[in-house]
């Protein structure tokens, strides 16, 4: 029954075009069906909508011819469920009715059907309308086709162009990244060369003291080691002159002459008086010497054991100058609250570098306090104290004190509220470094804007 001539529009290689033939009389089933056949189609048919439906399902069709009176489920109510079916609900459906036959047309192709022919069938006319709607129907699958590929193409895009952003996002994150990395970078290349010019700072002030140390140390030497011999001599001499004023009453002219002129019971009296001021003074000559050797003397590289008392004396004779009065600054009062401390194994230079930071800091505050209109005495409370195997150092001011939002940050490196030039700091940053860092200690600041400002030091007698 199979022609092969192709006249169903098909490739010899390709598969067959398939028509279902759905009618319940034989007759007009056998005469569609030559009629098909002889055109080239592959032809099933169905003596009912049951049947159809069941067929279709199992191996769907390229067309359906459908009759539309039948018995059973007619060709409507087919058609409704082949339409329903989404496995089937795209084969073009054609009816087929008899011109005798009063059919709503409309309802057909309301349900989805594509065509109507009449019977008898004018062979021609259901040939063509059977390829003009093969055509329409494989037009519409590759339309469909088309219309997958296009949504597929535009998804594959849209998602390219997503990956295309995500990559430029990045790429705009790694800048930045290595942007601020760099940024980081010159911050700290400029934060060590600043902390290099401090130590430089420091260790230039340290070699200048220590020139003066070694000026002034064989004169004090030398007035000390002398002054207790020419106290001596001094005792001796009065003794004998007053031996002499005993012994002798009536001196010669030329001596009692002098006599009258000078009064010398007070001139004696007097000698003894210089004579103890002098030791004082060498005294306190030989003090400023030892404080200012133990200053520049204390730049050891190793932590050797301490007297931290000597440490703050001798920073504060460095700074002696700075508490004198200045514009309008009175003199700054500093007390000392010492307490027993035991000796303490550090590297006194470094602690001494604290000590002249925070005591520089505080007569700075003064300087500002005194310019804005400030009137409390200024004074600066050093006290120490030991505490288990710890020591403490309170440097507390009276001054202006600071903001809470300036308090927090004065231990960040380059971290000033000073004018350009003036302050770089770097003072309470290194401070820290050296407490934490080189003593394993811990150094706080306390502040009451309007009241002053207390730092508190805290290290372990031993560097562990
Ligand atoms: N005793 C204090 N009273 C009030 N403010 C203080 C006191 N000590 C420190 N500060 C504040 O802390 C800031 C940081 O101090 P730091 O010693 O680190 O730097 P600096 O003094 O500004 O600069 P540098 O020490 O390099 O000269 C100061 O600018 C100041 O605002
Ligand atoms: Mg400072």
């Amino acid at each position: 029954m199979a022609n092969r001539s192709g006249d169903g529009g098909e490739d010899m290689n390709e598969e067959r075009t398939v028509i279902l033939i759905v009618d319940d009389n034989p007759t007009n089933l056998n005469v569609l069906s030559d009629v098909l056949d002889e055109a080239g189609f592959e032809v099933r048919v169905a003596q009912n909508g049951k049947i159809a439906l069941e067929r279709a399902a199992y191996d769907p069709p390229d067309l359906i011819l459908l009759d539309v009176m039948m018995p059973g489920l007619n060709g409507f109510e087919t058609c409704e469920r082949l339409k329903a079916d989404p496995q089937t609900a795209e084969i073009p459906v054609i009816f087929m009715t008899a011109l005798s036959e009063t059919v709503d047309k409309v309802r057909g192709l309301a349900l989805g059907a594509v065509d109507y022919v009449t019977k008898p069938f004018q062979q021609e006319e259901v040939i063509a309308r059977v390829r003009t709607h093969l055509q329409i129907s494989r037009l519409n699958k590759s339309l469909a086709q088309q219309n997958l590929q296009l949504k597929a193409e535009i998804q594959a895009r849209m998602k390219a162009e997503a990956e295309l952003k995500e990559l430029a996002d990045n790429l705009e994150k790694l800048v930045e990244k290595r942007t601020k990395e760099l940024k980081d970078a010159l911050h700290n290349l400029e934060q060590t060369q600043l902390q290099l010019i401090q130590q430089e700072k420091m260790a230039s002030l340290g070699q200048l003291v220590a020139g003066v140390a070694h000026e002034i140390n064989n004169p004090v030497n030398f007035i000390a080691t002398n002054l207790e011999p020419a106290k001596e001599y001094v005792a001796e001499l009065t003794r004998l002159l007053r031996l002499f004023m005993t012994h002798y009453p009536d001196p010669v002219v030329e001596v009692a002459e002098v006599l009258q002129f000078i009064d010398l019971d007070f001139i004696i009296t007097d000698l003894h008086k210089i004579m103890e001021s002098f030791q004082v003074g060498a005294n306190m000559l030989t003090n400023i010497s030892r404080s200012l050797r133990t200053f520049s003397r204390s730049d050891s590289t190793t932590p050797v054991p301490a007297n931290i008392h000597d440490g703050i004396d001798s920073t504060l004779l460095v700074l002696g100058h700075r508490f004198k009065p200045r514009n309008k600054r009175p003199e700054i009062k500093v007390v000392k609250k010492y307490g027993d401390l035991p000796l303490v194994k550090c590297y006194l230079g470094q602690l001494n570098q604290v000590f002249i930071n925070i005591l520089a800091n505080a007569v700075d505050a003064f300087d500002e306090y005194f310019q804005n209109g400030g009137d409390r005495s200024p004074q600066i409370v050093i006290c120490t104290r030991a505490e288990g195997d710890k020591v403490c150092i309170h440097i507390r001011d009276n001054g202006p004190g600071m903001p809470d939002q300036v308090r927090e940050r004065i231990f960040e490196p380059a971290f000033t509220t000073k004018p350009v030039g003036k302050g770089t700091g770097l003072g309470l940053s290194i401070s820290r470094k050296i407490i934490e860092e080189q003593h394993q200690g811990q150094i706080t600041c306390t502040s009451v804007e309007g009241e002053g400002t207390e730092f508190t030091i805290t290290i372990p007698l031993s560097i562990p």
